[in-house]
């Protein structure tokens, strides 16, 4: 029986009741307009041309460029994750603000998935499930772009039940390390890339890239300082987790969280010189490292303000908080 002479009560969890406030964060109100102000439409790219020019293309060059997109959708494929944050975030009444510009990362990172898979397209229909390998290496890209997959979807039960485990402010601050490795490799790729429509659509992703990056440090503002030791330390472990799983596209693959297949790294280097010789823009090992270091210790310096340790990161030779080893249920950092 309902007592219609008091308030509802209502279920935890709830998206209701609705509360509007403005004055939270004026920092991401800004970062709201901004992003509505800078959409831009993927299907304004000239795609029929990108075809044209990739018909001018060697096979193996196509599907080089074709393996890569794929490769780069399993980061950007973040649509659900941020649609998922967008759920929660309701649920949990976390402020107003950051709601409504995590709906916009919502639909920014859609489009990014939409131009991988139209730029795969226009390389090389059909790759990597439907089409018929000619040799071992060809094989290998679309078994390669799988296991990578699989990965994606290990990670994707991760990420859910995270919440299950971490609070929203550990969470949010998770993105970071997402954030500012796909601001560094767009830019980058738009600086090396020389094949026109993917110059272009590396410039517009960093722009949003840029704007995704922004709120990471405005959550730092809003979040860290009110943070206890404990969960500062579960940052610095996120820091190490956000590392492990970017470095397969901005470096190379780590030991730990990924399964991959003993020569994937083998298959995936042979794959990336081929698409930087088609013209795509993919760094060298050498100009990756030195830019997954430099957005590693930004990132570092960013949290450091705060109180938080950063991990140590081995890999690049970075000292730092020893962090256990990193399993598969702590991954959470996205694009
Ligand atoms: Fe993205
Ligand atoms: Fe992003």
């Amino acid at each position: 029986m309902y007592d219609y002479s008091d308030d509802p009560e209502f279920p935890p969890e709830s998206i209701y009741p609705l509360d509007w406030d403005f004055e939270t964060s004026p920092q991401t109100w800004r970062l709201y307009s901004r992003a509505k102000r800078e959409q831009w439409d993927e299907d304004r790219v000239d795609w029929a041309k990108l075809e044209e020019i990739a018909s001018g293309l060697e096979r193996k060059q196509r599907l080089g460029v074709a393996y890569w997109w794929c490769v780069l959708a399993t980061f950007d494929n973040a649509a659900p994750v941020f649609g998922y944050a967008m759920v929660k975030s309701h649920e949990r009444h976390i402020p107003t603000a950051y709601r409504s510009f995590i709906s916009t990362i919502t639909f920014d990172e859609n489009r990014h998935c939409m131009v991988c898979g139209r730029a795969s397209h226009c390389m090389f229909k059909g790759f990597p499930r439907g089409f018929k390998p000619q040799d071992d290496l060809e094989r290998k890209a679309a078994r390669n772009v799988l296991w990578t997959w699989y990965n994606g979807a290990r990670y994707w039960n991760a990420y859910k039940e995270a919440y299950n485990k971490y609070t929203f402010d550990v969470l949010l601050t998770s993105f970071m390390m997402g954030e500012a490795a796909a601001t560094t490799i767009f830019s980058e790729m738009g600086d090396g890339a020389k094949i026109p429509q993917f110059k272009q659509v590396f410039r517009q992703i960093s722009l949003d890239e840029t704007r995704h990056y922004a709120f990471t440090h405005v959550l730092l503002q809003d979040n860290l300082p009110k943070m206890d030791e404990s969960r500062k330390k579960m940052v610095t472990k996120q820091i190490r987790a956000g590392f492990i799983f970017l470095s397969l596209i901005m470096y190379r693959p780590p030991k730990d969280f990924w399964r991959l297949p003993h020569d994937y790294e083998e298959v995936h280097f042979k794959m990336e010189d081929l698409a930087r010789d088609a013209g795509l823009g993919v760094p060298t090992l050498e100009e990756k490292e030195k830019a997954w270091r430099d957005a590693v210790l930004r990132v570092g310096a960013a949290v450091s303000k705060y109180g938080v340790k950063f991990p140590e990161i081995p890999e690049l030779g970075i000292s730092g908080e020893e962090v256990e080893r990193v399993s598969e249920d702590d991954v959470i950092p996205v694009f």
